[in-house]
């Protein structure tokens, strides 16, 4: 039996859902979506055209529209309508690498500052449709890019300024875009990031891109980012766009090399983001928000920027990192701007906890009043304290289940309205049916273990993957016919509370980050002295997974340290630091099928440390190469 903590009362005081009114509203939602959407549609977005038609399409086709022939503005949405109430009210917090560092913008500011930027595009020839890469540290202009390409309808593309030259290049490639706005560098952890470099990098071999914007350009080679600004008129009207028009382009891993180019538009996500903020967070006009997720991934994207700021909230942006100077750094901040719901990654809070109680007990985090985590499960114990050590027990902690395809939360508690289990994501958000499908691809009914899928299409549901439509339906709608795959496993309780465990597929989660294996094996075969190499993940205290790669040398190649020393420089200037891997093993060969397929199950077992049971190893060509991977495994650290 799991620990269930009833609904915290504080909370549910507060709270914009109980329990009851969830249940019926949930079955409402699942019974008539189409006046249920309709109505959180009316509640949630400002329109400059209505609708006729609120959905159509299905998970058969991937053919989906959501409100397809009415027209808004997701700025807008996001300012100027919050402006005749909220205009002195702080849109974006910002707190900058070193706790000196801050700024206080207004919603009035922010909007200026959006019109600037949206008319230096529109000066350089930027239209509704183009295609602009964001690649910035966390800083406030990467809020404002984003908005002023949405603002005039152009399709902004993040790329995680974590990430190399080459990966950056491949992404300005494949979503062919015009312009980049970047920065000479980026502070993190009392770090340096060579923005520029890399970048010089990328665009050598990048014919498409034609302007580069740059935050604090050095000289004349790059658009000065403040000086086009400035000379910009500080109104700029946004763009009608047809709700299905393309939002954004996110890049994410999948279980090939080549990362997939996600595509959202503009109603369905712009709704679904505002929805799941007020509901999950329990958004109130008096709080302080804080997600600590860099604009990079997606969680930057849906409740870092959008979702928040269409609901007039207070968004807190960090450039640094929870633990710098010390791991005191995140509570101070909770108490310097006093943050009522803080929304961070397991991975930080597993950090956190290591460094010891010293660090929080010495802060007062009263403010405090909602916790939250998202991107990868959440063990019960390190779940317990958060909720005791950092929360006293007073704050619920919504574990929210998402992706960056679904494009915002699918399984979380509301406060005040789900009771909470330490580990479970708990139940589906309103107009969310999921389930669990067995071996044979049949619904499973009650408890029991299977394939995550959803059974209908959400607003907010990834509309392709850009440039390759196939790829869309055979990554998501293909595996179960008539659903939406998620890649995820999950296990349903008898209270019908969802558990996840793990993906599917060959994608692997370090530090919340998803990175594909077939991704870090192609860069590390790129490395010439390379024949052959898998990758798999092992357990990791901190970063839940960590990367394991197994590596076979071209013949005659002496392999010492030297060499492990380059591929990891390799995978770091392929992908980037994240996905550089933490044990690489040399072998002569992999252990394979007689057809040649490598056994990933046995580097699996040995990569986890269970050299006793390998299960059936008939099929294995050369049993001595498993006999030969167990002498010589390395020591874990
Ligand atoms: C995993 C991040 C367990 C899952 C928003 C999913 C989680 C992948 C949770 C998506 C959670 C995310 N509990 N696992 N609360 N949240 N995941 O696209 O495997 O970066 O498929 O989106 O992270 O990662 P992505």
């Amino acid at each position: 039996m799991s620990k269930v903590y009833a609904v915290n009362t504080a909370s549910a005081q507060k709270a914009n859902i109980n329990r009851e009114e969830y249940a019926a509203l949930y079955e409402f939602s699942i019974r008539d979506p189409e006046t249920f959407w309709s109505e959180q549609a009316k509640k949630y977005v400002d329109w400059f055209t209505p609708w006729q038609n609120v959905m159509d399409g299905d998970l058969q086709e991937g053919n989906i529209r959501w409100f397809h022939d009415a027209t808004l503005n997701v700025c807008y949405n996001c300012l100027d309508r919050h402006l005749p109430e909220h205009k002195d009210n702080t849109a974006i917090l910002w707190e900058g690498d070193e706790p000196h560092e801050n700024e206080k913008i207004t919603f009035q500011t922010l909007h200026e500052k959006v019109c600037q930027l949206a008319n230096g595009l529109k000066s350089l020839g930027v239209k509704k449709g183009h295609r602009v890469c964001i690649y910035l540290p966390m800083i406030p202009q990467a809020a404002i890019a984003m908005l002023a390409c949405a603002r005039i309808g152009a399709v902004h593309s993040v790329v995680f300024a974590g990430f190399s030259a080459h990966a950056l290049r491949e992404r300005l490639i494949d979503a062919d875009c015009s312009v980049l706005i970047t920065a000479k560098e980026g502070r993190r952890g009392g770090k340096t990031i060579p923005l520029k470099d890399n970048v010089e990098h990328a665009l050598q071999k990048c014919p498409c891109i034609q302007q580069v914007i740059m935050v604090d350009s050095p000289d004349k080679t790059y658009l000065d980012c403040k000086t086009l600004m400035d000379s910009m008129p500080k109104d700029c009207p946004a763009e009608p766009m047809q709700a299905e028009d393309p939002l954004f382009i996110l890049y994410t891993s999948g279980s090939t090399g080549k990362p997939k180019g996600v595509l959202h538009t503009t109603a369905g996500y712009l709704l679904y983001t505002t929805m799941t903020f007020k509901q999950v967070f329990d958004y109130q006009p008096s709080d302080v928000y804080w997600c600590t997720a860099d604009v990079g991934w997606v969680t930057g994207h849906s409740y870092l920027i959008y979702g928040p700021l269409s609901n007039a909230a207070t968004t807190l942006m960090f450039a640094s990192t929870p633990n710098y100077p010390d791991a005191s750094r995140i509570w101070q901040v909770v108490d310097k701007h006093q943050v009522t719901i803080l929304y961070t990654a397991p991975t930080a809070i597993r950090a956190l906890m290591r460094d010891g109680d010293d660090y929080v007990k010495k802060t007062s985090r009263k403010t405090l009043r909602l916790l939250g985590t998202v991107g990868e499960p959440i063990n019960p114990e390190v779940w317990e304290w958060y909720y005791h050590m950092v929360g006293e027990g007073r704050c619920p902690v919504v574990d929210t289940w998402w992706q960056t395809e679904t494009g915002g939360i699918m399984i979380s508690p509301l406060p005040g309205a789900t009771e909470l289990k330490p580990g479970s994501a708990t139940l589906p958000m309103l107009g969310i049916e999921p389930a669990l499908l067995d071996e044979q691809d049949k619904e499973i009914q009650g408890p029991g273990t299977g394939k995550l899928v959803i059974k209908k299409p959400w607003p907010s549901i990834m509309r392709t993957v850009y440039g390759d439509h196939k790829r869309f339906l055979e990554t998501y709608l293909k595996p179960a016919a008539g659903y939406y795959f998620t890649g995820d496993k999950a296990n349903r309780d008898e209270d019908g509370f969802y558990w996840l465990a793990g993906r599917l597929d060959d994608v692997i989660n370090v530090s919340g980050h998803r990175l594909g294996t077939a991704e870090i094996e192609s860069a590390i075969v790129s490395h010439k002295a390379v024949a052959e190499a898998a990758v798999v993940s092992f357990p990791h205290d901190i970063k839940g997974e960590a990367i394991y790669a197994f590596v076979t040398p071209i013949t005659g190649i002496t392999v010492d340290d030297n060499l492990m020393g380059e591929i990891k420089a390799r995978v770091k200037h392929v992908i980037g630091s994240i996905a550089v891997p933490d044990i690489i093993q040399f072998t002569s060969d992999l252990p394979k099928t007689r057809s040649g397929k490598i056994m990933r199950r046995i580097l699996r077992n040995i990569a986890h440390g269970e050299l006793q049971d390998f299960g059936d190893t008939s099929t294995l060509a050369d049993p001595t190469i498993v006999d030969a991977l167990i002498a010589q495994k390395p020591a874990l650290k």
